[in-house]
């Protein structure tokens, strides 16, 4: 028997490494005819805002090679519908269900936080900090180490449960990022969002993306994610949660073996939607072949001088 239980640290504990990513598995229900949503090591639900917000202009999504281009614009309903009618119906869903909080201003992100962390059933949030900073002339928080300071630090005062900063990989150097939200407070950093991309239709000589640029995610992004999942694990001591383009069990293990405690599956889940619990099938039977006996033996266990 493997044991697939992974220990974050302070009041999150997953019962295997295999979570959702942010954006791509609604609140979690609307996969419930697929999969059985309690072998799940967490859900992180929708990007959740202090107020309602209708997101950006069709067209705001386009195929690439190998992964998809977004600019959705965290469309949600805001946190007072999240808490009065989304978590009724799926605090008792037996795995971690994790908020992911956006804002546009520093009092934004508190708001929220202050409100999900009333909730008994939520015992994370995850700051997506690539939001732009509308008092600054949009640049995204979470592109400096001063921005990251701002929003980490001012939530950590109003958040008392797991605080995970999930980083843009939009940066120069993202151990530095990763850094700068260790020291602000942060419990665990998840990396990485989206990579900034444009795609054109020629023929009509167009942007097919609304907002011109967007989010790419998918299979194309993850030796990137990788690199800098390797990169941030060695920088710092809180534990990391690895995602961008894994899409099976072998994907998910180069993950942990490059530093990750746990990773999140996005954009797969739109090709598969099953592919969640094979994933973690897959991590267990890779285990069983390799004669580990917890799964978070895996952390870090890339040889690379033999
Ligand atoms: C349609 C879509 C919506 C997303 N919405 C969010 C969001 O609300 N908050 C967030 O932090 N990340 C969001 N993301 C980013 C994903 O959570 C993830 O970081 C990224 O897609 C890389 O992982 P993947 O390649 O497995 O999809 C979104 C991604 C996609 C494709």
């Amino acid at each position: 028997m493997v044991n697939e239980t992974i220990q974050l640290g302070k009041g999150l504990t997953l019962k295997n490494p295999v979570m959702t990513a942010s954006g791509t598995f609604g609140y979690g229900e609307e996969y419930a005819d697929f999969i059985d949503l309690t072998k799940l090591g967490g859900i992180l639900v929708k990007g959740t805002t202090l107020n309602h917000r209708e997101g950006n202009p069709y067209p705001r999504m386009a195929e690439t090679p190998s992964g998809m281009l977004n600019a959705v614009g965290l469309q949600n309903k805001g946190v007072d519908y999240f808490v009065e009618t989304i978590y009724p119906r799926i605090k008792d869903i037996d795995t971690n269900i994790i908020v992911n909080v956006s804002g546009s201003t520093i009092e934004d992100y508190c708001a929220v936080a202050e409100k999900v962390n009333a909730l008994e059933n939520v015992p994370a949030i995850e700051l997506n900090v690539s939001c732009p900073n509308v008092k600054q002339g949009g640049m995204a928080f979470g592109v400096t180490t001063t921005g990251i300071e701002q929003v980490v630090s001012a939530v950590r005062k109003v958040y008392d449960k797991h605080l995970i900063v999930k980083l843009s990989p939009n940066v120069t150097s993202i151990a530095d990022l990763a850094l700068a939200a260790e020291a602000s407070g942060a419990d665990s950093v998840s990396l990485i969002n989206t990579l900034l991309g444009m795609a054109i239709d020629a023929e009509k000589r167009r942007p097919k993306l609304s907002t011109v640029t967007g989010g790419l995610s998918g299979a194309c992004v993850k030796p990137i994610a990788l690199r800098m999942v390797w990169q941030v694990a060695k920088a710092v001591k809180i534990p990391v949660i690895g995602l961008g383009g894994i899409s099976s069990a072998t994907d998910a293990i180069e993950f942990l073996l490059a530093g990750a405690s746990a990773i999140e599956i996005g954009t797969a889940n739109f090709i598969d939607p099953t592919i969640t619990v094979k994933v973690a099938q897959g991590i267990v039977e890779y285990c069983e072949r390799h004669g580990f006996k917890n799964v978070s033996d895996l952390t870090g266990a890339l040889e690379i001088n033999s």
